[in-house]
């Protein structure tokens, strides 16, 4: 059962979020490798790119990280999703992007403003490993070639704009997203 001091206390995370067309896109290849191969496909409104994940944070955290997100002075970038790839560690099928220095620099940003007042850099988060989580829960024995040829080669480029502050409740029908704030990238 889910403890509710728990369910209280959202997880924070900034990301970017697809457009529309992209999103069935993205969403119709998740469910074409989750029937495929196993596991649960991430719901079409769910599928985002985590630019930074901050964790669970009471909601006094809230109004510094919004400030810090008005602070970001990055250019728009467009992206373009160019792999699917499998984790085995969690069992995630993903999307991946094609390097995209503007993408770095929004998180380099972003992660250089959330330092303020964190430990040491080795005492900080792993490195920033840009995805989109398409499935989870497939089965261990999953290889990548078993996934790769759900990619398709003809899904439209992504112009990022636009960024989130999102909290993310989990519950066991998986986990729902309520936006914060949205900053404009200029
Ligand atoms: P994931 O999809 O790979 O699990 C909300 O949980 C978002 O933050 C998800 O995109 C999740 O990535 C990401 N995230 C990054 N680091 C995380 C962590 N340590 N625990 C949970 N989610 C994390």
């Amino acid at each position: 059962m889910t403890d509710p001091a728990r369910a209280a206390t959202p997880r924070l995370f900034f990301a970017l979020w697809p457009p529309a067309g992209l999103a069935d896109d993205l969403a119709a290849i998740a469910g074409a490798a989750a029937r495929r191969c196993g596991g649960r496909a991430s719901r079409r409104e769910n599928i985002h790119l985590t630019l930074a994940f901050l964790g669970e944070l009471p909601a006094a955290a809230v109004p510094a990280l919004v400030e810090a997100g008005r602070r970001i002075a990055a250019a728009p970038f467009d992206l373009r999703i160019d792999r699917l790839g499998f984790w085995r560690h969690n069992q995630l099928l993903w999307a991946g992007c094609a390097p995209s220095p503007g993408l770095d620099a929004l998180a380099a940003q972003l992660d250089a403003a959330l330092a303020v007042g964190r430990p040491a850099p080795d005492e900080r988060r792993p490195a920033f490993k840009a995805h989109l989580t398409l499935a989870r829960k497939l089965p261990p024995a999953t290889r990548p070639a078993d996934v790769a040829g759900f990619f398709r080669a003809d899904l439209p480029a992504w112009p990022c704009a636009r960024f989130t502050l999102t909290a993310s409740r989990l519950s066991p029908a998986g986990p729902s997203y309520t936006p914060l704030a949205e900053f404009l990238l200029r």
